[in-house]
């Protein structure tokens, strides 16, 4: 039978939800650590072998329905003359931001050249358990990227993209637009290198008002969006008020961040699947806290279209218990 992740992306009631968890292949994981200490991130990211090593931990680990390729947002940045590196404490930085008004207009690089080592990635993972688990592919949407490239380095309040709006709103728009192009392409590339489902992260696309993102960046996602020959999830946090948004993406399953009480959201999304939602430092409570407010995500959002998640990232000092109670209580559980 098809994978169950895919079967709740399309909609189907599916006999368990199934489960994996954003950020899943990262510092939580004491090998991961250790990786780390002989590669660089971009090293270990570049390095086929070692990006698929990685990702292979929670599968080692947890066996969680989906496995979300090792790698990160920023590899789109390359193709549009973007440098970047991650600094520890800091976070990503880009070399070469956006100077002004006028260096906005970029022609982007060859995808599939530039980011070789993704496709490359999701071979290696297709030929070990692509028939055992979803390969999940994703990339970073446009606003969440081009606030990278304009503020230079990670910014809580986005104030730098949030000027070029206010003062330059054509090349606010045309920055945002080369990224979805080149975004666009990207997800295309990772289903054809064996994606089973594409998430699209514009993490802090609400910074928006709901104008400016229905006026900017809403038809960008539907492009993004349109036509890819695998379903997609989109997760843009903060949009609670704003649900019918993230619906009108076009995108088969929306993410929702644990501000959103699941059981609401489903009756404002009809039958869209959906995924989400356990408040991610509920995993700093003991296994059995973490078993009862998972079953509680599971009940309410019901036996159609559910794929079991955190509301964001598992932090980085997550114990690896409780990510087992997580994954364990979507497994163990039934709907007949
Ligand atoms: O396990 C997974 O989910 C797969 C890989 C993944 C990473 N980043 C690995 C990573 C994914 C899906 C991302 C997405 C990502 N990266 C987003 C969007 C989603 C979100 O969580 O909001 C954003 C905004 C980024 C940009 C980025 N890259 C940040 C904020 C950081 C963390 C910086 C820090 O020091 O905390 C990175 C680096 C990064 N990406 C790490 C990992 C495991 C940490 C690298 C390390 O120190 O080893």
């Amino acid at each position: 039978m098809e994978n169950l992740l895919v079967r709740a992306a399309r909609g189907e009631r599916t006999e368990r939800p199934p489960v994996w968890l954003m950020r899943q292949a990262g510092r939580h994981i004491p090998e991961y650590r250790e990786i780390r200490d002989a590669y660089s991130f971009l090293e270990a990211i570049k390095t086929p072998e070692v990006a698929a090593e990685i990702t292979l931990l929670p599968w080692e680990y947890y066996r969680p329905d989906g496995l979300v390729m090792f790698s990160d947002i920023l590899t789109v940045l390359e193709p549009l003359g973007f440098d970047y590196r991650i600094e520890s404490g800091v976070g990503p930085v880009v070399e070469n931001p956006v100077s002004g008004p006028d260096d906005v207009d970029r022609e982007p690089g060859d995808v599939a050249e530039e980011i070789s080592y993704v496709g490359e990635l999701l071979d290696r993972l297709d030929e070990r358990v692509g028939d055992e688990t979803a390969l999940i592919g994703f990339a970073g949407g446009p606003f969440t990227l081009a606030s990278y490239a304009v503020a230079g380095e990670p910014s809580r309040t986005h104030l730098p993209l949030r000027k070029l709006r206010a003062r330059h709103p054509e090349a606010f728009r045309t920055l945002l637009a080369a990224f979805a192009d080149v975004v666009r392409e990207y997800l295309q590339f990772q289903i054809d290198h064996g994606a089973d489902v594409v998430q699209l992260f514009d993490t802090y696309a609400a910074t928006l008002s709901p104008a400016d993102y229905r006026e900017f960046l809403l038809p960008l996602h539907r492009r993004i969006l349109a036509d890819l020959d695998a379903p997609s999830i989109v997760f843009v946090r903060r949009m609670n008020g704003r649900l019918e948004q993230l619906e009108a993406t076009g995108a088969d399953v929306i993410g929702l961040d644990w501000t959103v009480e699941i059981g609401q959201a489903r009756e404002r999304l009809g039958d869209r699947p959906v995924q989400g939602n356990l408040d991610p430092s509920y995993l700093f409570g003991d296994p059995s806290f973490v078993r009862e407010r998972t079953r509680e995500v599971i009940e309410a959002a019901g036996p159609r279209g559910h794929i079991l998640n955190l509301g964001h990232g598992v932090d980085k000092d997550t114990p690896v218990e409780s990510v087992e109670a997580f994954v364990d209580t979507a497994k163990a559980f039934s709907w007949d």
